[in-house]
Parts: structure tokens; sequence; C-alpha cells
């Protein structure tokens, strides 16, 4: 297994996506010599390398970049037929493979986000150091983010900006913005940054105030929470009993809805008092994951240090049971 980034793209080496918590993650699956693992976010394909490294076993890597598929083909040649790729969103995993002739798999992970070369490259429109279209799309297609913010009402960008973006200043944000495209457009990233930058005072932790509007505009452009919601239950139908679910989360309402999906699924969401009948207060026969540990796990010191990137990193794992899916949960969480 190696931490190091996979190279052989076209992408220059300083710009390649370390993998976050690798270690922790490929313990946490434990490839097995003849198990199919399914990697959600192939990005660089970090994990599915040390995946295919750790064991003989086959990985099948969804990413609904087509530039990151792509930037794969090396990487499928090194592990001749074990690597299989698919483009589109995780949250159709369990539909994907399944029209490929595959309805188990013994461990699925997530690597939540954006990888370094979709920030970097500002032809993808993600960065607000850079500038370049205003899009976000990590798929290249849909509604980008330039459309959003010159269509959307105020008190839709506002809503946004404060609920994806945890932003404090939204209503200010959102009112400037409409004030700025009255007079022209939005298709720039440094137009939408400067314009956020006028309004919001830098803070004292020095993080950009563009940081928190850029982002809220990304999960919003990508759906990236409904995805992650889709995506859990997809694990849930996909993986086989003992199989195992390894998500890496950036920030607290991602975490908070992987948190919340394993605490439903596995019965910890009923509490018990002593008022409660024993019937109810037991954990549920149709507890469908147990959690391996209670609290996240988090970078080492050493991990950070080397690749900052990794700072807000969360991984939770839990362990498929035996228990059938309900159907009644099977649409969406609960
Ligand atoms: C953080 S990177 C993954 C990096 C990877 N673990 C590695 O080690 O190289 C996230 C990747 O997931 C992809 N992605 C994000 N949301 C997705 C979704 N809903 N479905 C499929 N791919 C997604 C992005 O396009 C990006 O390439």
């Amino acid at each position: 297994m190696s931490s190091a980034p996979v190279t052989g793209s076209s992408v220059p080496s300083d710009l390649e996506h370390i993998p976050v918590l690798l270690s922790e993650v490929i313990a946490a699956l434990s490839p097995k010599e003849g198990s199919i693992y399914l990697d959600g976010t192939f990005g660089a394909g970090g994990y599915s390398a040390a995946v295919l490294e750790a064991a003989p076993c086959v990985v099948w890597a969804i990413d609904r970049d087509p530039e990151a598929l792509k930037r794969g083909e090396n990487l499928a040649e090194r592990f001749p037929g074990r690597l299989n790729f698919v483009q589109g969103r995780f949250g159709d995993m369990a539909e994907l493979l399944a029209a490929r002739g595959l309805t188990g798999v013994d461990g699925v992970a997530l690597d939540l986000g954006v990888s370094s070369m979709q920030i970097e490259d500002r032809a993808r429109g993600f960065s607000f150091l850079r500038d370049g279209p205003l899009d976000m799309r990590m798929e290249k297609s849909g509604r980008s983010a330039a459309d959003v913010v010159n269509t959307l009402s105020e008190k839709e960008l506002a809503d946004i900006i404060f609920i994806y973006g945890e932003e404090r200043h939204a209503r200010r944000v959102a009112r400037a913005i409409v004030e700025a495209r009255r007079e022209r457009p939005f298709s720039r990233t440094l137009h939408l940054a400067d314009v956020i930058r006028a309004e919001v005072r830098r803070a004292q932790d020095g993080i950009d105030p563009a940081t928190r509007t850029f982002q809220a505009l990304r999960i919003y452009v990508n759906d990236e929470l409904g995805e992650l919601e889709r995506g859990l239950v997809g694990a849930e139908k996909l993986l086989r009993p003992g199989g195992i679910l390894a998500v890496v989360s950036f920030h607290s309402l991602e975490d908070r809805i992987v948190k919340t999906f394993l605490k439903a699924r596995s019965g910890s969401a009923i509490r018990p008092s002593r008022h409660t009948p024993a019937s109810l207060s037991a954990a549920p026969a149709t507890a469908t994951f147990t959690p391996v540990s209670r609290r996240p796990i988090t970078p080492s010191d050493e991990e950070t240090h080397r690749n900052p990137r990794a700072r807000s990193a969360r991984l939770r794992v839990a362990a498929r049971t035996t228990a059938p899916m309900l159907t009644a949960l099977a649409g969406g969480l609960a």
C-alpha cells in the first residue's frame, strides 16, 4: 500500500490528489482475496490503487467526473481485469452495478467532495483564487454555478449560502449578488469572489470570505447532500453481510448525515427510557449496520502537516449486518 498520489496522468504532480486517511480506510476495508469493492469516488484513484495492491481482489470505481475516469486508464492497465470503471453518481451505485450484473459487494468507500485536480483546474470554476468560468459542475452537465447566481431569487440564494455554507452573513452576500448581477451577470469566479469580499470581512483565522459561499454553491450545484443520502442507502442495498462501509467527510453537514444514518440503521436512534416497553428498547432485529467505532476517525498530526486538506476529514466505518433492508426506509433517510 502506498500513500503517494497516483502518477502518470497529464495533471502536474503538484496538483495531484493526495488520498486522505488512506491507511485508515484500507485498514477498515481490510481487502481480501476474491472480494469485490466499490470505490464510489474514484478521483485520482488513490483508494482504488491501495485496495488493489492490498489483495488480489476486484474494484468497481465510480466517478461522476468523466475526466477522473479518463485519467484512471493507466491504473487499470496496472491491474489487468481487476479495475472496472463506471461513469455516474454514487447515489445510483446499486442501479449502476445491477446494470452490469453485480448485486453485492464486500466494501464501499466514499471520499466526499472534490479532488485537488478539480479545484486546481481553473477551467472547472471551483476556485475563488483563480479566474475561470463560474461552473463548478463535477460532471460537466446541468446547471452551472453561474446559472444559479444569475437566476435564483435573493431569498433562495440567502438560504443556500446560509444552509450549505454556514455563512452568518448569507443575507448580505445574497443581496450583494443580486445587486451586482443587475449591472453585469456573473460568468467568472473572481467576479463573484470580489463581490463577496467587498461584503464580508476576512475573519481572524485568515479564511478567505469567499470560502463559505463557494462551498455552498458547489454543494447546491452538485446536489452533494442528496447524493450522500442516496449513496448511503445504495451501500445498504449493495453490501453483503459483513461488508464494510467507510465514508470520509469534510464538513459538519456531511458528517451529520452519515452519523444520523448509521445511528438510525444500527438501532441506536431509539433511546430507551425506563418507560419504554422492553420490546422497543431492545436493538431491533432490523438493524442493517453495526458501527465499527463510536467516534469518527480523524487524521494524525503527521497527516494534516503533510496534507493540510486532510484537516477537517472524518472517517466513519460500519459493518453491514444480515438484516434485509426495510422497504419503508429504502427510499431515503428516515
Ligand atoms: C475527494 S475526491 C476522491 C479522491 C480519491 N479517494 C483518491 O484517493 O484519489 C472526490 C471524487 O469524487 C467524485 N464525486 C463526488 N461526488 C460524487 C458522486 N455523487 N458520484 C460520483 N462521484 C462523485 C468527484 O468527481 C471526485 O473525483
